[in-house]
């Protein structure tokens, strides 16, 4: 047990893993408050579809805060609690002032692929690890955004 944390996992690759999932707790800070500025600031004949859209959007990213946040603690680790963090550690960028409703959508798809990117690499770490309730969580996300690029996509599509 001498080098497993308290879930009988190796503490060095827990901790790899813990910084990992940091960052894309980061991500996820980020990414929740751009779509809350996409459900205040869009316009146009598409509002109230979209606004709700959003918020549905922020509400799910948010709970995926605390989750991440939690199996960050859970691996033994203290997860990344201040927005000068987050920025710091974030690789998205803050959007501001978008009122157009396909640029946001455009926005919510292109994040969406990168964080399925960011958690395909994060699920390896964790299956190479053994941390199977760390596999889990990312397959729900990854299978769960995978769809919503489906469905975000198909607003954008022209037809
Ligand atoms: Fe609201």
């Amino acid at each position: 047990m001498g080098n497993n944390n308290k879930i009988g996992l190796n503490s060095k690759k827990a901790q790899q893993l813990a910084n990992k999932l940091n960052a894309l707790l980061a991500d996820y800070q980020i990414f929740y408050m751009n779509v809350r500025g996409l459900h205040w600031n869009i316009g146009g004949n598409m509002f109230f579809e979209l606004h709700l859209k959003f918020e549905e959007l922020y509400t799910n990213l948010l709970l995926k805060v605390d989750e991440v946040a939690e199996r960050v603690l859970t691996l033994g680790n203290t997860p990344i609690h201040s927005f000068s963090d987050y920025i710091k550690t974030s690789e998205l960028k803050e959007a501001k002032d978008i009122q157009n409703g396909e640029e946001g959508v455009t926005l919510i798809v292109a994040t969406l692929q990168k964080l399925i990117v960011k958690q395909r690499e994060l699920l390896k770490l964790a299956n190479d690890a053994e941390d199977e309730g760390s596999s889990a969580l990312m397959s729900d996300y990854i299978r769960e955004q995978e769809k919503l690029i489906w469905m975000y996509s198909s607003f954008l599509k022209k037809i």
